[in-house]
């Protein structure tokens, strides 16, 4: 992971690489299998899950102004990632990848990086 995506609390920034790593098995398995794709969405549905619960808790410890925003658009995720599981046409990898790999960055970058900054702690 590069070092942009880090927000140097360590137990978050460990559990963001444990998710790249998991979007990046996608680049090692067959193109056609979709049940190996499916494996992983599976995994990376519990493993985000997991994840977002650290950060919700971390949220109230800190009084994190977009908390609910924030919460909202973890299950989004999970929402949107239920449906890649459901739909057949989606069952890509590349299409999949795409998906992950643009949400997870833009995620950090964007929505993660915030309850890193002054301005929105209470
Ligand atoms: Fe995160
Ligand atoms: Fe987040």
């Amino acid at each position: 992971m590069e070092d942009r995506y880090k927000l140097g609390i360590e137990e978050i920034d460990n559990q963001h690489q444990k998710i790249f790593d998991l979007i990046d098995e996608l680049c090692f398995i067959d193109d056609k299998s979709t049940k190996q794709i499916k494996k992983i969405i599976i995994e990376l549905k519990k493993y985000s899950s997991y994840h977002f619960k650290t950060e919700e808790k971390y949220f109230t410890d800190i009084d994190f102004i977009e908390k609910d925003k924030h919460i909202h658009l973890h299950d989004m995720f999970i929402k949107t990632i239920e449906y890649y599981y459901e739909s057949p046409e989606l069952l890509n990898k590349k299409k999949l990848y795409t998906f992950l790999n643009s949400w997870i960055k833009n995620h950090i970058l964007i929505e993660d990086k915030k309850y890193i900054t002054k301005e929105y702690i209470k």
